[in-house]
């Protein structure tokens, strides 16, 4: 019976020890994504306010762009009246005019940080222009 003691602590090591790489990678996994509300065109905002609201732009926003593109392209639409009666320019460029922040890497923009966390590849950059960075 004197072993069970020394089973149960070999045990408690093995499982400890198992379970390191675990640990040690949660920190890096669950980092989530950078999602920069803060950027230069943000802080001038008298109102900080997306085109719609943020939770119908953080689940529609892919739709929102769709539709966008298909009316420029085939209906030569350029303007968006949001559901407040606000008119925005039909671009991509329009999002990035806000979301863009000169001051951070690519990694760290709000479209790409947000994607790459999710692994999600909208194809739209392969045509449309994304801001460079000088760094
Ligand atoms: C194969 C190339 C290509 C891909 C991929 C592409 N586009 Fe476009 N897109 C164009 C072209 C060409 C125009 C027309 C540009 C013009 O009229 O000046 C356009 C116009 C647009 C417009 C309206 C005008 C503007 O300057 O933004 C929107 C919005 C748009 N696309 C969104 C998207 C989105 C969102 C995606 C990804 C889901 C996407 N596009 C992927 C080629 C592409
Ligand atoms: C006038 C500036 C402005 C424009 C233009 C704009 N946004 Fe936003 N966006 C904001 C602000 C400010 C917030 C955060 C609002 C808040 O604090 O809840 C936001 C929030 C969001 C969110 C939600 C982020 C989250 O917390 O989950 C998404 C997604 C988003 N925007 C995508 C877009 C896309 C795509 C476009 C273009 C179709 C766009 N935005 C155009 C200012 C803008
Ligand atoms: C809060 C996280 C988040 C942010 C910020 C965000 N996206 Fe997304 N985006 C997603 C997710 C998640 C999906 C995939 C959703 C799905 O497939 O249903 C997606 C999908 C898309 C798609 C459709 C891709 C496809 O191939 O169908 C486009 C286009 C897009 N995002 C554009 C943008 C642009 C432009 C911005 C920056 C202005 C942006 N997103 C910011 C999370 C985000």
């Amino acid at each position: 019976m004197y072993k069970v003691g020394t089973i149960i602590a070999s045990l408690v090591i093995f499982v400890a020890v198992l379970s390191l790489p675990f640990f040690y990678n949660m920190g890096k996994v669950n980092k989530g994504p950078v999602i920069n509300l803060n950027t230069p065109a943000i802080q001038q905002l008298a109102v900080k306010q997306c085109i719609e609201s943020t939770e119908y732009m953080s689940a529609n926003h892919m739709k929102l762009l769709k539709k966008w593109r298909d009316e420029a392209v085939r209906e030569g639409k350029t303007e968006y009246i949001n559901s407040e009666g606000k008119s925005f320019r039909i671009s991509l460029q329009t999002c990035l005019n806000c979301h863009h922040d000169p001051t951070s890497n690519t990694s760290d923009q709000f479209c790409v940080s947000c994607h790459d966390y999710a692994a999600v590849k909208p194809n739209c950059w392969s045509c449309h222009l994304q801001p460079v960075h000088p760094s």
